[in-house]
C-alpha cells in the first residue's frame, strides 16, 4: 500500500545492556510509537545552570510544529542539543518513552537526516540509572554496568538501536528564560527504516515513562508533567509541555486509563452521525506517533460501511484504483480543498462513559489524495497488528488541542484553531 503510514507506533520495545556484542536481550510487549519548525535559533549564553532554582510552577514551553498528515505524514519539532546547541527536526511521539537521534558513531547505519548526524555527548548513562532500568522489562539482568543500550521496534517494521548518553537539550520558556536541563536521550546507530520513513533526526519521547522529555524536564521542577499539541488542518501547529498555557475549565477531561505504558482514556462507543453503530468498548490510545488512525477490524467496518451508505445518491464513486489509502472516491465535480467536499459527509465521535465525547469532523479524518479523491485516514490496525486497541492518530486530533495531563492522569481536548501560536502565556482553550 504505497502511502500508507503507521508513523512511529511501536510495539515492543527491547532494552539491553551490552559492551560489545549484545547478548541478553530483554522485550517487554509495550506498544510505544511517535513532528515542526522551529522558531529563529535562540541565543543560549550560559547555558544549564536555570534548572533547580525555578519553581516549575507556571511556566510552560512551547514548540512550533511543522508538517501535515498528508502529503508529509508527519510533524516535527525543533530541538537544540548539546554544547554548542544544534538544531535537530524531532518526531513528537505520545506513543514512546524514549527521545533518540541518528547518531554519529563508527559503523552507525543512520537513515536520511535533514542535520548533521548528533555527535554523542561522552557522559553515558549506566544500566543501573533508574531511566536505564524504567526502560527494561522487569526481569531483566543486566550484564554490563557502562553502558545502557536499548532497542525500539515500531509497528510499521521500522527500528532503532543504540545506547543513552545525558547531553543538555535547550528550550525558551515562555516567561522568556532559556532552559538547558541535561537529559538522557539515545544515541541511535542502527536505525532500520520502516515502510514510512521520514526525513527527520530523531523521535521526542513524550509517553508516561520516566525516560519521556516531559517527565524528565518535570522531575527536574522546570514544567509540569503535562503536554499538549494542538495540528492544524492547514498543516503546523504547536506542542507544548508545562500547565499554563490553557484554561482547564474549558477543557474536557477524561481520567486516564490504569494502563502503564500508553496514554489511553478507557473505553468509549463509536458515533457517527451522532448515532449509535453498535460498537461499544473501544479501547482507545492517544498516539501523535501514528499519522492516521487505526480501528480494530469491526469499529473500522461499521465506520466505514456508514461512510460509505452516507455517500450513496452524492457525487461521489469509488476510486479503486488510487492506491494512496484502502478507501478512496472519486468526486464527480472538481475541488480545491477538502473543506470543499466535507458537506456530503458526516463526523464520527467517540462517546465516553463521563458523557465526554471526541468529535472528528470530516476534516480530522478525510485527506485529499494526489489523484484529487477523497481517502479516508481511518484505516485497519487488525491489519497491522494492533489487535483490540484502536489508536488516535495525528489525523483525528487535528484542530484541537489535545492535553496529556500526568500530574492529575487525565486527557483533555477542546476544538482550537491551531495556526496559531499561542501569544500570551494564558490563552483560552
Ligand atoms: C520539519 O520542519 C522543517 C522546518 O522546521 C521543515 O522544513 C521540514 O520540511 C519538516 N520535515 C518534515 C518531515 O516534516
Ligand atoms: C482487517 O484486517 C484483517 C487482517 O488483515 C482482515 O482479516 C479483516 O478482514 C480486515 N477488515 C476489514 C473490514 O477490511
Amino acid at each position: 500500500m504505497g502511502k500508507e503510514k503507521v508513523g512511529w507506533v511501536a510495539l515492543l520495545i527491547i532494552v539491553s545492556s551490552w559492551c560489545v556484542s549484545s547478548s541478553s536481550h530483554s522485550s517487554s510487549s509495550s506498544f510505544r510509537g511517535d513532528l515542526s519548525r522551529g522558531k529563529a535559533p535562540l541565543t543560549f549564553g550560559s547555558a544549564s545552570a536555570s534548572s533547580l532554582v525555578l519553581n516549575r510552577v507556571g511556566q510552560s514551553v512551547v514548540l512550533p510544529l511543522h508538517g501535515n498528515v498528508f502529503p508529509i505524514g508527519s510533524y516535527n519539532a525543533t530541538v537544540y542539543i548539546g554544547q554548542p546547541p544544534k538544531p535537530y527536526f524531532l518526531d513528537p511521539d505520545t506513543g514512546s518513552d524514549l527521545t533518540w537521534l541518528q547518531c554519529k558513531v563508527r559503523g552507525a547505519r543512520c537513515t536520511p537526516t535533514p542535520h548533521p548526524l548528533y555527535p554523542p555527548s561522552d557522559e553515558l548513562v549506566d544500566s543501573s540509572d533508574p531511566i536505564c532500568r524504567s526502560l527494561q522489562s522487569g526481569d531483566y539482568k543486566s550484564d554490563c554496568v557502562e553502558r545502557c543500550g536499548y532497542e525500539v521496534q515500531y509497528a510499521d517494521g521500522g527500528s532503532s538501536r543504540g545506547f543513552l548518553v545525558k547531553d543538555d537539550v535547550h528550550f525558551e520558556s515562555n516567561r522568556g528564560r532559556v532552559l538547558s536541563p541535561r537529559v538522557a536521550l539515545g544515541c541511535g546507530y542502527n536505525q532500520i527504516p520502516g515502510r514510512y520513513l521520514p526525513y527527520l533526526d530523531g523521535v521526542l519521547g513524550l509517553g508516561k515513562g520516566r525516560s519521556s522529555l516531559v517527565s524528565q524536564l518535570s522531575r527536574q521542577e522546570l514544567v509540569a508533567n503535562v503536554l499538549g499539541h494542538c495540528l492544524s488542518t492547514r498543516g503546523g501547529g504547536f506542542l507544548f509541555f508545562g500547565d499554563d498555557l490553557y484554561d482547564s475549565s474549558r477543557i474536557s477531561w477524561t481520567p486516564m486509563s490504569r494502563d502503564p505504558k500508553h496514554y489511553s482514556p478507557g473505553t468509549a462507543e463509536l458515533l457517527f452521525a451522532r448515532k449509535p453503530t453498535g460498537q461499544k468498548n473501544m479501547l482507545l490510545v492517544f498516539d501523535s506517533g501514528s499519522t492516521y488512525t487505526y480501528f480494530s477490524s469491526e469499529a473500522y467496518q461499521a465506520l466505514s460501511s456508514r461512510v460509505n451508505e452516507e455517500l450513496m445518491g452524492k457525487p461521489f464513486t469509488r476510486a479503486l484504483d488510487d492506491r494512496t489509502l484502502p478507501l478512496c472516491w472519486r468526486a464527480l465535480m472538481p475541488f480545491e480543498n477538502i473543506r470543499d467536499v466535507t458537506e456530503y459527509f458526516k463526523p464520527f465521535a467517540l462517546s465516553f462513559n463521563s458523557g465526554n465525547q471526541f468529535e472528528v469532523p470530516p476534516e480530522s479524518y478525510l485527506i485529499k489524495s494526489e489523484l484529487g479523491n477523497v481517502c479516508m485516514g481511518v484505516l485497519n490496525g487488525t491489519h497491522e497488528g494492533l489487535e483490540d486497541r484502536n489508536l488516535i492518530g495525528d489525523t483525528s486530533m487535528q484542530d484541537k488541542m489535545v492535553i496529556y495531563d500526568n500530574e492529575r492522569q487525565r486527557l483533555g481536548w477542546a476544538s482550537k484553531d491551531c495556526s496559531q501560536l499561542p501569544k500570551s502565556r494564558a490563552f483560552a482553550a
